[in-house]
């Protein structure tokens, strides 16, 4: 394990590279900002809508000065899932990718979540969870996946998502060699309604003091882009900014790198089994290889039921 000597010292402005050299770029830590474009604003719009619907009238922003918490938990419970499930939402997320340069046939999306982190601790586990440092990796994603993030409204420095760059080649230990995905669909996130107050869900953390400084935030407008690697350190910022952040996110990995076994560097990721089977051909949604998910799975991981993507 360890880096490749490459340093994580450029973010890319609408940048027009595609195909293997953007993903090269992004598979060494280079982070990619896009502005708010048609379809990145459609699927915006369409989360808006799901949201203020489910809402009634209430500004989603600054609901939690409304209603106890329990109420908002209410809310986003069933909300949560009905974007997943939405079929404009998957085809959507489709548009978003084929107009942003990845080729269709030969690039698999999982299903976008739909994630809100209320202001000032309001409530900040299960369907709120703020995010404590980590690598999507530590979760059992593959090296090659790439984390499509966006604002659904305007936020701010204090409302967004943080990277940790200087983790990039270097190891934490952390608790990743626990974690099996199939253990974790089976038991974890079905119970994520429950936990209002708490979080007790065994998640892969650091297992040591982190310097969680100096960091980076993003802060694109509502329908702005950020792509990264699965393998970046990052976030959740402890929202102060007095309204609630709702953000869509989704990944995607790029068949030539799964069959290849190629992506960003592992410096300290050891899970057990992969999140490969979420993730469905774009053009069709036909299901990833089972050969493909083999080269990437343990022998003595058991399959379940996979639902399951750390957020930020
Ligand atoms: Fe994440």
């Amino acid at each position: 394990m360890g880096g490749r000597g490459v340093v994580v010292n450029t973010s890319y402005h609408d940048s027009r590279l595609g195909g293997p050299t953007r993903r090269s770029r992004l598979y060494d830590g280079q982070i990619f900002v896009f502005s708010p474009r048609a379809s990145s604003l459609a699927l915006a719009d369409h989360a808006r809508s799901m949201i203020e619907a489910a809402f009634e009238g209430i500004d989603p922003l600054r609901a939690q000065y409304e209603m106890p918490v329990e109420r908002y938990v209410e809310i986003c419970s069933p909300l949560k899932p009905a974007f997943i499930h939405n079929d404009r939402t998957k085809e959507l997320v489709r548009a978003v990718l084929d107009d942003f340069a990845c080729d269709l046939e030969r690039t698999y999306q999982d299903v976008p979540r739909l994630r809100m982190v209320t202001s000032h601790g309001y409530l900040t586990s299960g369907v709120g969870y703020a995010h404590h440092p980590h690598r999507d990796t530590w979760y059992a994603a593959p090296m090659c996946q790439l984390n499509w993030w966006m604002p659904v409204y305007d936020i701010e420095s204090e409302s967004s998502m943080a990277f940790h760059p200087a983790y990039w080649d270097r190891a934490v230990k952390n608790g990743s060699s626990e974690f099996n995905y199939y253990d974790w669909n089976s038991s974890g996130r079905k119970d994520a309604a429950k936990h209002i107050t708490s979080d007790t869900r065994k998640q892969p953390k650091p297992e040591e003091e982190m310097e969680l400084d100096p960091q980076i935030r993003f802060v694109p407008p509502a329908g702005g882009i950020v792509l990264f690697s699965a393998a970046h350190m990052h976030s959740t910022v402890p929202n102060t900014s007095g309204a609630a952040r709702y953000s869509i996110d989704f990944r995607t990995v790029h068949l030539d790198d799964v069959e290849t076994k190629s992506g960003a560097p592992n410096v300290d990721s050891e899970p057990k089994g992969t999140s490969l089977r979420d993730f469905k051909r774009a053009s069709d949604f036909a299901e990833m290889p089972a050969e493909l998910v083999a080269l990437h799975d343990d022998a003595e991981a058991q399959s379940g039921e996979f639902v399951f993507q750390p957020g930020s």
